[in-house]
């Protein structure tokens, strides 16, 4: 068995600053990498940010940035938040970083020299936001990104290309065989259709903008740069100094590269290809957690419902912050932020089922036995909870290496729960009465051993918390320790209690003031400004076109729902389903001209295909709709 393991997280865009999302995927790895550390692994834990690209390029210029500059200021921010979090990386990667280049040019000309890249001519549709191809069959209504929902643009240019279609019975093996390679494993079927689908070459090279890794000097063709996603995959080989000073590269293969669902396509299916063609071995597990939503939205910046990460570590600790992320969600599965959730398992989790308990043992040992307690009568008194809680904590290794830390941190607090009917059961007050002192003595230090062991197998989650209680129990979180109380199960023998102010206190309100309707508001107002500033292009990707009314009628049991058929001097009219029944009956809308935004995704309301959306103003006084101050041609575009 291998004695290190590589955990990587993905190199984080810096078109927008870090959010609660990154934080969930950063923290997940630094638990795992601080867990392998414990266990005696020689661990390599990697994160860094991706800086190249079309979407970086654009989001600088918006700011009157060069890409560089812009990439330094919010490289530098996910670095700082990692610091603060006292994220255990051991390597902060960048993809402007002299050494990744080289790597990724050097690996450029390897696929390129094995036939494995050609130069062709790239017609296609391309989504910046996700900075991915996609073929026709793939988009929405022919135009839009199947991802991400954006418009994609149509891009035809001289581009090299990546052999994927050789790659994709190798993929399809790749998948068989390793069962694990994708957990949880139920992500994996989707991964299989799509590759069975069919693979196309993957156009890997870009002529239209300059912000990327130029081709390698051998190639010579100073016109192109590389696709971003060849540049970024490539860093968690680059890290470890592949194409340079390879004095890391025994930490190869990935034992884990974590990434969010929005990524799974890329790092099971090119980033293998890219492997199997430089001639590497196959990174072992790709583990992927599902979405962080707000209110059930997901979170994003220009809906203003970010949560962001410091302010929830500043107000509710840290470390119960990362208990939480960990403990809410399944992995894999999307969750909802709240400060309701997240203040129940401090409450309840922290401060009832782990906190209380190492009080209870901190004031029952001081009281019964001045803080001396020796562990040797446990088993001769406590067998069964003794055999139950090892049956337990035999079972956890597996859900660390699973990636399934939900049920890691459940079946952990199984012990806990032990522990605290125990005390409840065994009532140590009576048998003190009872003058039973050797069996209390031995539940005691049942209940002390059980919280080292908790203490131990936590601490990748809750670092310095568990150092407190180690602190109280008498002895040092480390390799050793791990070996002995958790692998071997042994127990603390005599140790003195000491006292620790409580770690949980109990959180009575929200300590996060909730954005209010009009604050929000006035974030996306000022941020209209400075951040969502378009360009002329941007905007002329709206249409509005002028169209009149010919149909309308109302929506069976809807308040607000009016199906309208409009004229808008196409093939036939458009339906389009509106909310304006509140204010306008059918009968006044026969007629009138109103502009309708023509371009828009196709949607449905209340089970309604709807075509296109009419604009309107509202205020205090209710919702009047935009009409032309005079009536023309049904289809003039309104510019
Ligand atoms: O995709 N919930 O970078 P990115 C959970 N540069 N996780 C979230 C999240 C949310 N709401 N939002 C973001 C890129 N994430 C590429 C990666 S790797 C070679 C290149 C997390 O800045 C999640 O891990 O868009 C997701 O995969 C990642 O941020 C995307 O970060
Ligand atoms: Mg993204």
């Amino acid at each position: 068995m291998s004695s290190k393991k590589y955990i990587t997280t993905p190199i984080y865009y810096v078109n927008d600053v870090p959010h609660i999302g990154h934080a969930y995927t950063t923290i997940i790895a630094d638990s795992a990498a601080r867990y392998f550390r414990l266990k005696g692994y020689d661990t390599f834990f990697l994160t860094g940010t991706d800086e190249h690209g079309q979407k970086i390029e654009e989001a600088a210029k918006k700011r009157g940035k060069s890409p560089k500059e812009y990439a330094d200021e919010i490289s530098a921010k996910f670095k700082k938040l990692w610091d603060e979090f006292e994220i255990s990386y051991d390597k902060f990667i960048r993809t402007t970083d002299e050494e990744h280049i080289k790597g990724v040019q050097k690996a450029f000309e390897i696929m390129y020299n094995k036939g494995d890249i050609y130069k062709g001519e790239y017609e296609g549709h391309y989504c910046i936001s996700c900075e991915a191809f996609f073929p026709e069959s793939q988009l929405i209504d022919n135009e839009f990104c199947p991802d991400c929902g954006k418009a994609t643009r149509i891009v035809k240019e001289e581009s090299y290309f990546f052999r994927l279609s050789k790659y994709q019975d190798r993929l399809l093996e790749l998948y068989k065989n390793e069962e694990e390679f994708i957990l949880p494993k139920s992500k994996k079927n989707e991964v299989i259709r799509f590759v069975e689908g069919g693979l196309e070459d993957l156009s890997i090279t870009r002529t239209s903008f300059d912000w990327g890794v130029k081709l390698p000097p051998s190639i010579n063709d100073p016109k192109h740069v590389m696709y971003v996603w060849l540049d970024a995959l490539l860093n968690y080989i680059t890290a470890l100094g592949y194409g340079g000073d390879e004095h890391l590269m025994h930490y190869w293969p990935a034992d884990y590269h974590l990434v969010g669902k929005d990524i799974l396509r890329f790092h099971a299916v090119y980033w293998p290809a890219f492997l199997m063609s430089l001639g590497l071995d196959m990174p072992k597990h790709i583990a992927t957690h599902g979405w962080w939503t707000r209110n059930g939205e997901k979170m994003s910046k220009s809906k203003g419902n970010v949560v962001d990460p410091k302010t929830v570590a500043d107000a509710y600790g840290l470390e119960n912050f990362r208990y939480f992320l960990l403990r809410e969600v399944p992995f894999g599965q999307d969750g909802d932020f709240s400060q309701k959730a997240l203040i129940d398992r401090i409450n309840s989790d922290l401060g009832n089922d782990l906190g209380n308990l190492l009080n209870r043992v901190i004031g029952m040992s001081g009281k019964y036995f001045d803080f001396n307690i020796k562990s040797s009568d446990v088993e001769r008194y406590y067998k069964d909870e003794l055999n139950e809680v090892k049956k337990i904590i035999s079972g956890l290794d597996e859900l660390v290496t699973k990636m399934r830390w939900h049920k890691f941190l459940e079946e952990l607090w199984k012990i806990l729960t032990i522990a605290n009917k125990s005390i409840d059961r065994y009532a140590p007050w009576n048998l003190m009465k009872e003058q039973k002192e050797e069996e209390a003595m031995a539940l005691i230090a049942l209940i002390a051993n059980i919280l080292a062991k908790t203490a131990l197998l936590l601490h990748p989650v809750m670092p310095k918390t568990t150092e407190k209680i180690a602190d109280a129990l008498g002895f040092k979180i480390d390799e050793a320790s791990f070996k002995r109380f958790v692998d071997d199960f042994e127990m603390l023998d005599e140790f003195k209690i000491k006292k620790v102010p409580p770690l949980f206190p109990k959180i009575e309100e929200p300590l996060m003031k909730e954005a209010s309707k009009e604050e929000k508001k006035s974030v996306l107002d000022n941020k209209t400004f400075e951040d969502n500033i378009i360009t002329i292009d941007e905007f002329f990707k709206v249409q509005i076109k002028v169209g009149t009314v010919i149909e309308a009628e109302e929506v069976k049991k809807s308040k607000k729902l009016l199906k309208l058929k409009v004229d808008l001097n196409e093939e036939r009219p458009r339906q389009i389903v509106a909310g304006i029944k509140e204010h306008y009956s059918p009968a006044e809308l026969l007629g009138m001209q109103v502009c309708v935004v023509s371009n828009l995704l196709p949607a449905k309301l209340m089970g309604i295909k709807s075509e296109g959306m009419i604009l309107a103003a509202k205020d205090e006084e209710g919702l009047t709709l935009i009409s032309p101050q005079r009536k023309v041609k049904e289809g003039t575009p309104v510019k």
